[in-house]
C-alpha cells in the first residue's frame, strides 16, 4: 500500500473545463500546471484528471484512440510529463484515467480487429464468427466491419469491448481468459500503465474496472483475478503507485482485486445517494444534508459499513463530493449545506475526492449535450475562477467556449470566495488543513458509530480519539454522548460537550479532541 494515500486527498479534473491558457476555449495541461499551487493550497495533494489521450471525444474522451498519446487539445506529452515533475516538486501526486475495457473504434487496434485477414488484434475484441450470429446477452453491432462477425459493446456504440476472455465460455466464439489473446490484452494495457508510470505519473483511476472480463460470475471473480495480477505488477515494479477502482463493491475491487482504493458511487437509492441527492428516489428529498430534509444516516451507514468492514486494513472505501457523471452537490444544497457535507465527507476514513468547482459550489447547469455527456454535461461546464470574462476560464470569445459559463449573475467564483472568510472555499480549506494536522482524521484511523439513531440527531462517530459531532438540520438538537475531557477542536456553528450531552445548534458541526 503506497503510504502517501495515508493523508491524501483528491482533486478531480475535468481536463476540457479546468483552465484554457491558449485561448482556444478549451482546458489544457498548461492550464492544470498554472493551477497546481491554487489546489494545493486548497489542501488537496493528490489530482486525478479525466482521460487527457487522443480521442474521436464522442465520450469526453473515454473512447481512447491512443493510450500513449496526449489529445492534441490539451497539449502535448512533454507537457504531461512537465505536470508530473511540477506536481511532484510541490509534494503532490497525480493519476490518470486508465480505460481498460474498451477503447475507441478509431484505435489502431480495433481497426486491425476489424479485418477479415486474421491477424494479430483479431481477437483483441470480441467478435462472433459471422454476422448474422448474435452476441447474445451483450450489446453489440454488426454489418460495419470488412470483417464478417459482429463485435460487442463495451457502452457507447463508439466503444468496443476488449477481450480479457470469458469466466465461462458458453459458445465457441468466446475465449477462456487464459487464452494468449486474452491475456495479450491483459499484458497490452499493462505496457500502458508502464509507459505512463515511467514518465512520472503516480497510478490510475480504473474506468469500469469491473467490466473486463464477460459472463463473471456474482462475485467478479474473473475479473477480480485480472486485476490482482495487475496488483503484482505493480507491487513489484512501481510499489509507490496507487489504484483506484470504480467498481462501489470493496469486497470484490479491493480484497479480490487487489485495488488500494474504491469509490463509493452515487446510484439512485444507495447509501452515498441518501446523504445529498435523495431527490432521485420517490418520495421527497430526504437527503441528509437538506437542512429541512429529515433525513436519516442510518441509511448511509447501513451501506457503508459494509464495505469498510470488507476492505478495512486492506484498503480504502473513498467518499467523493461528486464526479464527472454525477450531478453536482449544489444542485440540491445550499452553501450552509455543502459546508456541513464536506465536513462530514472530509473526517471520514479513506481517501476524500474533491471534484473541481465543488470548492466553491459551482452549480450544476441545464445545458445541451457535448462528448456524449447527455445528463452528465450540466456538472462539467468551466471551472469560475473570478468575475471577469468567461469567468476567467478562458480568453476566447463566449461562443468558441467548449461549454458556457454559468451566466448567472451571483455565479460563484474563487476570486470572490478566497476574500470572503466564511465562504465554502475557505470553509474547504480549513476543513483540509484540520485534515492534515489530525493524523486521526486521515485514512487510516479508525472508525467507530457513537450515535446515529434513525431519524434522529445528531450523528456522532469517532476517529481515533476525536469525537465527530453533526448536526445537519434547522433545530438545535442534543444527544446522550459522553465526550469525557475532550474539547472543541474545530467547530463550523455551535456545540458543546457537557455533562455527557452533546448539544449542537442548526446546522453545526464539532471536533472533539
Ligand atoms: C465511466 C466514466 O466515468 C464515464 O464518464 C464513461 O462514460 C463510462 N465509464 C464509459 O467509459
Amino acid at each position: 500500500m503506497p503510504k502517501w494515500l495515508k493523508d491524501a486527498v483528491f482533486y478531480e479534473i475535468y481536463p476540457q473545463s479546468f483552465y484554457d491558457t491558449n485561448g482556444d476555449g478549451i482546458g489544457d495541461l498548461n492550464g492544470i500546471i498554472e493551477k497546481l499551487d491554487y489546489i494545493k493550497g486548497l489542501g488537496c495533494n493528490a489530482l486525478w484528471i479525466n482521460p487527457c489521450y487522443d480521442s474521436p471525444f464522442k465520450d469526453a474522451g473515454y473512447d481512447v484512440r491512443d493510450y500513449k498519446k496526449v489529445a492534441p487539445r490539451y497539449g502535448t506529452n512533454s507537457d504531461l510529463y512537465r505536470l508530473f515533475g511540477e506536481a511532484h516538486r510541490r509534494g503532490m501526486h497525480v493519476l490518470l484515467d486508465l480505460v481498460p475495457g474498451h477503447t475507441s473504434e478509431e484505435h489502431e487496434w480495433f481497426l486491425k480487429s476489424s479485418k477479415e485477414e486474421k491477424n494479430e488484434y483479431s481477437n483483441r475484441y470480441i467478435w462472433t464468427n459471422n454476422c448474422f450470429q448474435p452476441a447474445k446477452g451483450f450489446l453489440y453491432i454488426g454489418g460495419e466491419a470488412e470483417r464478417n462477425g459482429v463485435y460487442v459493446l463495451n457502452f457507447f456504440k463508439s466503444q468496443p469491448a476488449l477481450n480479457y476472455g470469458f469466466l465461462k465460455p458458453e459458445e465457441d466464439w468466446q475465449l477462456p481468459m487464459d487464452h494468449p489473446d486474452c491475456i495479450a490484452t491483459r499484458e497490452a494495457m499493462k505496457d500502458v500503465m508502464r509507459f505512463w508510470l515511467d514518465h512520472g505519473c503516480d497510478g490510475f483511476r480504473v474506468d469500469m474496472a469491473d467490466s473486463l472480463v464477460k459472463n463473471d460470475d456474482e462475485n467478479k471473480s474473473g475479473t477480480s483475478a485480472v486485476w490482482w495480477d495487475v496488483r503484482q505488477m505493480l507491487d513489484e515494479e512501481y510499489p509507490e503507485a496507487a489504484f483506484v477502482s470504480e467498481w462501489n463493491c470493496p469486497r470484490q475491487s479491493i480484497t479480490a482485486g487487489g485495488f488500494h482504493m474504491d469509490f463509493f458511487l452515487n446510484w439512485a437509492g444507495n447509501g452515498y445517494s441518501s446523504l445529498m441527492r435523495d431527490y432521485e428516489t420517490p418520495g421527497g428529498d430526504h437527503s441528509f444534508f437538506k437542512k429541512d430534509g429529515k433525513g436519516d444516516i442510518t441509511r448511509f451507514l447501513e451501506d457503508y459499513l459494509q464495505g469498510y468492514t470488507a476492505s478495512k486494513g486492506e484498503g480504502y472505501y473513498c467518499l467523493l463530493t461528486c464526479n464527472h457523471d454525477t450531478r453536482r452537490p449544489r444542485y440540491s444544497l445550499d452553501e450552509q449545506e455543502l459546508k456541513m457535507t464536506y465536513a462530514f465527507l472530509f473526517t471520514m476514513p479513506g481517501v476524500p475526492y474533491l471534484y473541481y468547482g465543488d470548492e466553491i459550489g459551482m452549480r450544476y447547469l441545464e445545458v445541451p449535450t457535448k462528448e456524449g455527456g447527455y445528463a452528465r454535461t450540466g456538472s462539467r461546464t468551466p471551472m469560475q475562477w473570478n468575475a471577469q470574462k468567461n469567468a476567467g476560464f478562458s480568453t476566447c470569445p463566449a461562443d468558441a467556449l467548449y461549454l458556457p459559463v454559468d451566466p448567472s449573475k451571483d455565479a460563484p467564483n474563487v476570486a470572490a470566495q478566497e476574500a470572503d472568510e466564511n465562504s465554502l472555499l475557505n470553509t474547504v480549506k480549513a476543513l483540509l488543513t484540520l485534515r492534515h494536522e489530525e493524523e486521526d482524521l486521515q485514512a487510516d484511523a479508525d472508525f467507530e458509530v457513537v450515535y446515529a439513531k434513525k431519524g434522529e440527531l445528531p450523528f456522532v462517530y469517532r476517529r481515533g480519539a476525536l469525537l465527530v459531532a453533526m448536526n445537519p438540520s434547522g433545530e438545535s438538537v442534543s444527544a446522550p454522548v459522553d465526550a469525557g475531557e475532550r474539547k472543541v477542536r474545530f467547530a463550523i456553528g455551535e456545540g458543546q460537550a457537557e455533562n455527557g450531552t452533546i448539544t449542537l445548534a442548526p446546522q453545526s458541526f464539532l471536533v472533539l479532541k
